[in-house]
């Protein structure tokens, strides 16, 4: 059975987030890092900017840009809708409200799709 997109709903966490859920220290962040299954993230292209040293591995990186991007605008609308239904099962701590959470998702995945600098496969 093939990997494809329309099975695929994009959602990347921040640099901030990877660092706060991997508890990543400086000397971490200094390593050769894998990420794998890093998705649209932005932690590989704000780290690469950095001049951090790492490779992510997705199979969604088979697709090109446009087309993730398009499917990214295709399934947002949807996620938030979700997660705005089943807000009780989540624990936001700093995060205030569904919206903000999405604006942060979305702004990371903007990252993805702009950054110059990505190392990925
Ligand atoms: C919920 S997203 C999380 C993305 C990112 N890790 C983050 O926290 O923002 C899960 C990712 O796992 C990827 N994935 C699914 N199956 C995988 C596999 N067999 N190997 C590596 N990545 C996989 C998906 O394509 C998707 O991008």
């Amino acid at each position: 059975m093939g990997f494809t997109l329309d099975k695929v709903v994009p959602w990347g966490r921040s640099y901030q987030e990877y660092v706060s859920m991997f508890s990543l220290s400086d000397t971490d962040l200094k390593r050769r890092i894998l990420g794998c299954g890093d998705g649209p993230a932005s932690f590989n292209a704000s780290l690469t900017d950095g001049g951090g040293n790492i490779i992510s591995l997705d199979p969604i990186y088979h697709f090109n840009l446009t087309q993730i991007k398009q499917r990214i605008t295709e399934t947002y609308t949807v996620v938030l809708e979700q997660l705005r239904n089943n807000k009780n099962d989540f624990i936001l701590d700093e995060i205030q409200s569904i919206e903000e959470l999405g604006a942060i998702r979305m702004a990371a995945m903007e990252l993805f799709l702009y950054s110059e600098h990505l190392s990925a496969c």
